[in-house]
């Protein structure tokens, strides 16, 4: 069931944006994130949620989607996130995050799938811009913006071919492709 999970747990970057998550949902995946695992459980991590229509077209403003799809400049309206969840780190509990940011995000999206959504973790932010535009306390540092909706894309996993390209790219049908490393390749030792 876990592997099922892991595997339709796709990063997703076209949503049907007309449908909702409601902030109830949001809080019930950050308590996911809540009971992951935290070096030292120094538990630094805090979030911002954002269900709604105007808060979210300021987050989506400071985003980079997709940098291998180099003809797409993102999802066009419509079809961009119906929700948000900012992962943050509070210098004031720990100055460094570790791996603690991925952690809860996985779990976040891995509660997203079972619920029926999807989205994508982004790394790629304009962080004084999403500072500005939220008004985020200099005490927390932006670490990850996790996007969410009801996925309007099919992805699918591929094996990496004989060229070692890792690059996702998008087919004539609008489907996402996925190169992942054949299991043999990566257990090295
Ligand atoms: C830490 C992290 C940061 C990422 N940042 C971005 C990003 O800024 N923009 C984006 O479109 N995708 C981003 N992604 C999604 C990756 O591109 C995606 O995970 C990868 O292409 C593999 O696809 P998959 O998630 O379906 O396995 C990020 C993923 C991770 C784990």
């Amino acid at each position: 069931m876990l592997k099922g999970l892991v595997e339709e747990n796709r990063s997703y970057r076209r949503f049907h944006q007309e449908v909702p998550v409601s902030l109830e949902a949001l809080r019930e995946l950050v308590d996911l994130g809540r009971l992951s695992a935290s070096g030292a459980n120094m538990q630094p991590l805090k979030y911002i949620l954002s269900p709604e229509a105007e808060r979210n077209a300021a987050i989506f403003e400071t985003l980079g989607w997709a940098a291998y799809l180099k003809d797409w400049a993102g999802p066009e309206e419509g079809e961009r996130p119906a929700a948000y969840i900012i992962v943050l780190g509070d210098t004031t509990v720990r100055k460094s995050f570790g791996v603690d940011p991925g952690i809860a995000a996985q779990s976040i999206m891995l509660g997203a799938t079972e619920m029926g959504l999807g989205g994508c973790m982004l790394a790629s932010i304009q962080h004084d811009a999403l500072r500005e535009a939220l008004g985020i306390d200099q005490r927390y540092e932006i670490l990850l913006v996790l996007a969410l909706g009801k996925p309007k894309e099919t992805v699918v996993i591929d094996p990496v071919g004989p060229d070692d390209d890792i690059k996702y790219w998008r087919d004539a049908d609008g489907v996402h492709h996925v190169p992942k490393r054949a299991l043999d390749e990566i257990i090295v030792g």
